[in-house]
């Protein structure tokens, strides 16, 4: 459930007319509601009530301050995967003890900066970065509580792109491996081994393939303990997939997901962290656009729309659907035709759907693609030097721009031309 709703025939984020944001804010526009991610990141913390757990808000998912702000309010910890990221939960306020460090590939850099601010634990990949960190670690007398991330071979039943869990894919520790490398990290200075990490995918519509990880992981822990190390905290990562389709799409709820956790984890006496991202901001935004065109096609017609793959990438990287719904609610009885609906970009990849029924529209109506609160704003470009679109975030009936619209000169004054061209003329 989200608080995108029609009221008086007109879709509000909240209390807040989509028409009012566009008028102020101009089109596109992400925009989010607080009352959405709240409801979600309680959901997970209901799932898991009563175990020992700290629910890390996977930030690539949405990395807006003002919503790490929100999230971080409730208690959240957050999960990074770059310096970037980590400086996006500082400023926002969230405390080293609650972010932990992800990613294949950490630089040296990033393991300092982490590591003289504060960090909860890194989640390790490799014994070659594991020793790496070490010698970060010990060059700065400081201690790293690590986790190894496990490859536990499950095949998460996801998009090929998105599917991290199998032992071809890039991440983590092979299974059959973790012993030896965790005995390596016993014996390494500047490390301190607290738990096992383990994340196979985004997007799961089921929960055998998370069942089937996280049981090789119970019993690696059983084995890590009879080797001696302390494993005190499972990160089991994200991955709990969303509704993107209103009608027909049913994945399984945070409370099952929490209650399967328990059923296979729950006697291990451990603390429980995850990592979800999409299921906390996917249903939590929309990406509000107007028509630019209907332009007759042979055999078809196009919606052309002002936003475009640049804004919103999935669609074209991933085949990925996305509802889109008229901000103006349509008439019952009015005829749906199909439409091809696309964006201005110069390549036919930016599609975001081939043949959708749509109400009629004409230039200036405005849509909304929903399910965009996730991977949308974070992963757009200025492709095209088109400008970062705004991020508004409501609250009840307010609303806000927390991050603007960049102007063209903006833009153009981060490239600098070199001496020798200063002067020259085309
Ligand atoms: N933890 C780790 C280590 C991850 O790599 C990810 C996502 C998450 C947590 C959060 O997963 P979530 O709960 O959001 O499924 N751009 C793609 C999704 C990439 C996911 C990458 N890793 C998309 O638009 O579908």
């Amino acid at each position: 459930m989200d608080h995108f709703l029609y009221r008086d025939g007109l879709l509000h984020a909240e209390d807040v007319a989509l028409t009012e944001i566009a008028a102020s804010v101009g089109t596109p526009f992400y925009c989010y509601s607080t009352a959405t991610l709240t409801r979600h990141f309680r959901l997970f913390q209901d799932a898991l009530a009563g175990l020992d757990h700290l629910v890390c808000f996977a930030i690539k998912s949405l990395s807006n301050q003002a919503v790490l702000r929100t999230l971080g309010n409730l208690g959240a910890g957050m999960d990074v995967v770059s310096g970037g990221e980590y400086r996006r939960a500082q400023a926002a306020g969230v405390p080293g003890e609650r972010i932990v460090f992800s990613g294949v590939g950490k630089t040296r850099e990033e393991m300092a900066y982490a590591l003289t601010h504060g960090i909860r634990q890194f989640n390790v990949e490799s014994a070659e970065e594991l020793r790496v960190l070490s010698e970060v670690a010990t060059a700065l007398g400081k201690t790293a509580p690590i986790t190894l991330r496990v490859n536990p071979d499950v095949d998460a039943k996801t998009h090929e792109k998105i599917a991290t869990g199998r032992k071809e894919d890039k991440f983590g520790v092979p299974i059959a491996r973790a012993r030896e490398v965790y005995a390596e990290a016993a014996r390494l200075p500047g490390i301190e081994v607290v738990g096992i990490d383990v994340h196979i995918g985004s997007q799961l519509t089921d929960l055998a393939p998370f069942e089937a990880a996280f049981s090789k992981i119970a019993d690696l822990t059983r084995e890590l303990r009879a080797d001696g190390h302390t494993i005190r905290r499972l990160d089991l990562g994200g991955g709990l997939g969303i509704p993107y389709t209103r009608s027909n799409e049913t994945p399984p709820l945070p409370l099952d997901y929490g209650a399967m956790i328990r059923r296979v984890l729950g006697d291990l006496d451990v603390e429980i962290e995850i990592e979800p991202g999409r299921l906390i901001a996917g249903n939590a935004g929309v990406l509000v656009s107007s028509v630019l065109y209907l332009k007759q096609g042979e055999g078809r017609d196009f919606l052309i729309l002002d936003a475009a793959m640049n804004d919103l990438i999935r669609p074209a990287m991933y085949g990925a659907h996305h509802d889109i719904i008229p901000v103006i609610e349509a008439q019952a009885a009015t005829d749906q035709r199909p439409v091809d609906i696309v964006g201005p970009v110069c390549e036919t990849g930016d599609t975001f759907a081939r043949q959708r029924s749509l109400p009629p529209l004409a230039p200036g109506d405005l849509v909304a693609f929903r399910s965009a609160g996730a991977y949308g704003a974070v992963m757009a470009s200025e492709y095209n030097t088109r400008p970062l679109i705004p991020e508004v975030l409501v609250h009840g009936d307010q609303y806000a721009v927390i991050r603007a619209r960049p102007s063209f000169d903006d833009i153009l004054n981060r490239d600098t031309l070199p001496a020798w061209l200063e002067s020259s003329t085309p």
